[in-house]
């Protein structure tokens, strides 16, 4: 057995029932390396829930959706935050931590949200709505954020707009959270027309049809999915809080109506669920691997670096948000 094989054997116990053996010596290399690099470097990697199980589960210290990675990211006893994730969630991290080398193994790791919007056009919404709040999804950049109020993540989006006390917000850029936590919390929402390409691709019928096909199966959507998707769910939120009923509530059969790597995740630490596996992949989420994590630690790149200018207004509008409980 070679040394890396050796050193990560116990890696590949946790892993076994989601990465078939002959993948494994593919990977245990870079495992091996990437944490060594971690101790020489003082650094942590942050990993999002849609990340591949190489590196949710064998390279990553601290995992969760956009909310925990914001919240953990506080205070992280690191020189170096290596964010395994999307570019969004690393300016985050970059925003609450000033003093702290953040890293993105791939700087083109974007989102369509993030991408459907900018400062100036919330510059424009501001202008056509005089005084009302704007709330700004976490799945935006720096610049767009330095425009809001508060930001919210899927995971916290309710107790946000709802902390805000006022009949009527402006909610950017998913519609579809805009127009589920509308429903939610009986509060107008003006919303913007932007997508996830990820969750905008579900149907409900396509939901109704897995239903009949998988008698008794518990169905748990994300927010970003249209309203009607949601509609036919047993229950919707955050990756943290889907993960979070698999745990608590442990049904026999489950169907996560969201990207692909969150099933194997939750998968990995519930054997005896079973997994009903449609999914999307994000493209943007899979730029991320196992070699441009050890390559972002053995050359120090790609830094995320924010314009002194917008930093200080985006890090309030996070800050405000993390102050809801
Ligand atoms: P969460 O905050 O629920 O992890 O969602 C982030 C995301 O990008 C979902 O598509
Ligand atoms: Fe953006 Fe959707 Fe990918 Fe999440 S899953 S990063 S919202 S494109």
């Amino acid at each position: 057995m070679s040394a890396a094989l050796d050193v990560t054997a116990s890696l590949y116990h946790k892993v076994k029932r989601v990465i078939p053996p002959f993948e494994w010596p593919v990977f245990a290399d870079d495992i091996d390396a990437i944490l060594r690099l971690k101790r020489e470097r003082r650094a942590v990697v942050l990993a999002h829930n849609y990340q591949t199980p190489e590196i949710f589960n064998c390279v990553a210290d601290i995992v969760g959706d956009s909310l925990a990675l914001a919240r953990e990211a506080i205070g992280v006893d690191a020189d170096v935050i290596v964010l395994a994730g999307v570019h969004f969630m690393a300016e985050t991290a970059k925003l609450l931590n000033p003093g702290k080398t953040v890293l993105i193994p791939d700087p083109a790791a974007g989102c369509s949200l993030a991408d459907s919007i900018t400062p100036a056009d919330i510059r424009l919404l501001r202008q056509r709505y005089p005084g009302v709040p704007v709330v700004t999804y976490v799945n935006t950049s720096a610049a767009v954020k330095a425009e809001s109020d508060i930001c919210c993540t899927s995971g916290n989006a309710r107790k946000v707009v709802e902390s805000l006390g006022v009949p009527r917000v402006i909610m950017l850029p998913d519609e579809y959270l805009a127009q589920n936590i509308a429903r939610e919390t009986g509060v107008e929402i003006i919303t913007w027309a932007g997508h996830c390409e990820v969750h905008e691709r579900f149907t409900a019928s396509q939901i109704r049809t897995l239903r009949r096909e998988n008698p008794g199966v518990v169905v748990l959507a994300h927010p970003e999915c249209p309203p009607d998707v949601v509609a036919e769910a047993d229950f919707a939120g955050s990756t943290a809080m889907m993960s979070d009923f698999v745990d608590t509530r442990a049904p026999a059969r489950v169907l996560l109506i969201t990207e692909c790597s969150m099933s194997d995740n939750v998968a990995v630490r519930h054997p005896e669920v079973e997994f009903v596996r449609p999914c999307n992949l994000c493209p943007h989420m899979k730029r991320i691997t196992l070699p441009k994590i050890r390559t972002a630690l053995e050359q120090m790149r790609h830094e995320v670096t924010i314009d002194p200018a917008i930093a200080g207004r985006a890090r309030q509008a996070v800050e405000r948000m993390l102050a809801v409980r």
